[in-house]
């Protein structure tokens, strides 16, 4: 009797809002995947203050990054007993898990992005193959690393009649481009939730604007916005990523001249964030009518007003209206991704990172 190999796995997101690990175990067995069960985990404040501090330089960075690493993957192996339990599936249907690690420096333009991470810890807590480390191939491949989801958004919500676009609001927010024609393109747009967060924490001290509240008492202030908005990178063509080593309080900082109330800055940043993503699919997704919604940024109301008004008239929705939770796109496209390694297929899509072939991504920590 033959074996039947296994078609459950499980993706592990932490994004670059620092916020926790979003977990999903997915059954690929019905195409193109059935949802089993998700779970999200928020890091615990210690965690989380170290994550953000190793974003940048400072003392002894080599040692708390390897402690960090070693932390967050007893978190994500919390995540994935949580999950596992909630499926009621024990670890050993499992094909592997698809981890992402928590990215701390990305800078393609000098070949390199890190993400932290112990795939061998994570195997050995969970006993389960771990596949890791997706970008590092790309990137040799002459390739931005980034991003890595156009491909399974594709495979998830393409093949409409409709021209989509599919718009993840995470700390760094991306689109991908469904065009009709079955051709599937994406990029960072620029700052998501980042700016936000950063801005809220500095002022309210808590990690986020829930539901936009904060702004959505301010004033927009014009002329901040239009200096924000002739930031470069927002001409730049793509391919393009980018994350908190460029979008971050430094960079808002430089750009404010005058006294400013804190609340109209952060009225201005949701402005900032939901205009250059429209700006973006009007300059390089034209003629898309569906704009499909995911990521935390999802769940902020005032920016989910102020992205509807920036696209109007085209349709704008959340993923969840196809069938899709907002927090478990991206964790199911890490699980997509493991089972593309698995299979010795390509991850990457050239033409959203802009290396010169499809490569396999990653590599594999067998159980
Ligand atoms: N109710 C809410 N109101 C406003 N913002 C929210 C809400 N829920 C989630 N968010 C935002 O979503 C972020 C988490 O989104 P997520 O998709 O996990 O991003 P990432 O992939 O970068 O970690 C939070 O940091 C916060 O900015
Ligand atoms: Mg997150």
């Amino acid at each position: 009797m033959t074996e039947r190999v296994s078609e459950i796995y499980i993706g592990l997101m932490s994004g670059t809002s620092v916020d926790g690990v979003d977990a999903v175990v997915a059954d690929f067995s019905a195409a193109p995947l059935r949802r089993v069960a998700a779970a999200y985990l928020p890091f615990p404040t210690g965690l989380r203050d170290e994550l953000i501090g190793l974003q940048r330089a400072g003392e002894d960075e080599i040692h708390r990054a390897a402690l960090a690493a070693n932390a967050l993957m007893d978190r994500c192996a919390e995540a994935v007993a949580t999950v596992l339990t909630r499926a009621q599936l024990a670890s050993k249907t499992v094909a592997a898990i698809g981890l992402h690690g928590q990215t701390v420096r990305h800078r393609p333009e000098l070949a390199y992005s890190v993400q932290l991470a112990n795939p061998a810890r994570l195997a050995e807590r969970t006993g389960i193959t771990v596949v890791a480390d997706f970008r590092s191939r790309d990137i040799a491949a002459g390739g931005q690393g980034a991003p890595l989801v156009p491909a399974f958004h594709g495979v998830m919500f393409g093949g409409s009649r409709a021209h989509r676009v599919v718009v993840n609001i995470g700390g760094i927010a991306n689109l991908t481009d469904l065009s009709p024609d079955g051709t599937v393109r994406g990029f960072d747009t620029g700052p998501g939730n980042a700016l936000l967060d950063a801005w809220c924490e500095r002022h309210l001290g808590q990690p986020f604007d829930r539901d936009g509240a904060w702004a959505a008492g301010g004033k927009l202030l014009p002329r901040l916005l239009a200096e924000l908005e002739s930031d470069r990178y927002f001409a730049l063509a793509p391919p393009k990523s980018t994350g908190r080593d460029y979008f971050n309080l430094q960079w808002v900082e430089r750009h404010l001249q005058s006294a400013y109330s804190a609340e109209d800055v952060q009225r201005t940043l949701v402005a900032l964030t939901a205009r250059t993503i429209a700006a973006a699919a009007r300059a390089h997704c034209s003629g898309a009518t569906e704009f499909l919604v995911c990521g935390g940024g999802a769940n902020n109301a005032m920016l989910m007003r102020e992205l509807e008004s920036s696209l109007a008239p085209r349709r704008v929705a959340s993923t969840a209206a196809y069938g899709v939770p907002v927090t478990e796109v991206e964790a199911l496209a890490f699980a997509w991704l493991a089972r593309e390694t698995l299979a010795g297929r390509a991850g990457n899509l050239p033409a959203a990172t802009g290396a010169s072939g499809p490569r396999v991504l990653g590599a594999i920590y067998r159980a």
